[in-house]
């Protein structure tokens, strides 16, 4: 009897097929997309910081850099540089097969990961009151309260992954990558957005402000979609409902071929004219 039952097919087999297909789909999308931030990051910020140049931030950030304060410069330079080791690092530290092959490496990478969160999160949090950003308050009140988030998930990784709790520590590191990838998620939406609707739509381009983005930055900053997707691939992930897992899993499919819009528009729109 235990034998024909195990012979049965599991209902669940290709749903859970697709859902791994669409989280691979998904990881892809996000690898290629943030190295290419992170490739960006390094070919401006770092060449224009190495040679002395400055003033190159200020064609991009509108409070780059000012002359004489040496105190913001060196918040709004290291914010900006040591972005690189997040978007770089991030996907690295998701790879099964990395945690698996090198535990040294994901356990220093993880060390290394948390620190900068907080370190650049909290300098965001200051360039944004202190100095002003692009955007309008709801945008600004938006990210800070993503500084928080960031602040809690990195401690809640990092507690328990030293009480070895690691299907704790996995789920609060993914949330935390979630929401470290805010401000890559606002660029590529944003992108998206441009390139379906043939340019801006929704708000307006001088003054970086209007209801388009008032809204991505809330969900992607304040009340993060990426954390509910999160979630639902949680629970996906344990349920026994053929039609739950496959609707989650074609959401996931949905979600990564707009993201893949927003990376093309993202790297020619963006990126490669500003280092080309
Ligand atoms: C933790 C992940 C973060 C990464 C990887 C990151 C990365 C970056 C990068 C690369 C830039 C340069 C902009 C560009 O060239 O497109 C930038 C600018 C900036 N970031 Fe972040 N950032 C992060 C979090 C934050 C947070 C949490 C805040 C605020 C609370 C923040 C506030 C700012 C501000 C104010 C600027 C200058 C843009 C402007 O002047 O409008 N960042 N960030």
């Amino acid at each position: 009897m235990a034998e024909k039952i195990d012979l049965l097919p599991n209902p669940t087999e290709y749903p859970r097929k697709l859902l791994n297909l669409a989280v691979a789909m998904w990881f892809m999308v996000t690898t290629i997309g943030q190295w290419a931030f992170g490739i960006y990051i390094l070919a401006f910020y770092g060449t224009s910081t190495v040679s002395g140049d400055f003033n190159r931030w200020n064609e991009v950030l509108p409070h780059g850099y000012v002359t004489g304060d040496w105190t913001g410069n060196l918040v709004v330079g290291i914010h900006v540089l040591l972005a690189a080791i997040l978007v770089f690092g991030g996907p690295l530290q998701l790879l099964p097969s990395l945690r698996k092959l090198a535990p040294g490496a994901h356990r220093w990478l993880g060390r290394i990961y948390t620190t900068t969160a907080v370190i650049v999160a909290t300098g965001g949090f200051v360039m944004v009151w202190t100095r002003g950003a692009v955007g309008d308050r709801g945008q600004h009140v938006s990210i800070s309260i993503q500084t928080i988030y960031i602040i809690v998930f990195a401690l809640l990784a990092w507690r328990h992954a030293r009480a070895r709790q690691f299907d704790k520590h996995r789920k609060w590191a993914t949330r935390l990558f979630m929401v470290v990838s805010g401000v890559w998620f606002f660029r590529i939406g944003l992108m998206c957005w441009l390139v379906l609707n043939g340019g801006p739509a929704g708000f307006d381009p001088r003054t970086f402000s209007g209801p388009f983005l008032t809204t991505l930055a809330v969900f992607v900053y304040a009340l993060p979609v990426s954390l509910l997707l999160l979630e639902l691939y949680f629970y996906a992930q344990k349920a026994v409902k053929s039609v739950v897992i496959t609707a989650v899993a074609l959401l996931i499919f949905m979600v990564t071929a707009l993201m893949a819009v927003g990376v093309f528009g993202a790297v020619a729109g963006m990126w490669l004219p500003r280092i080309g």
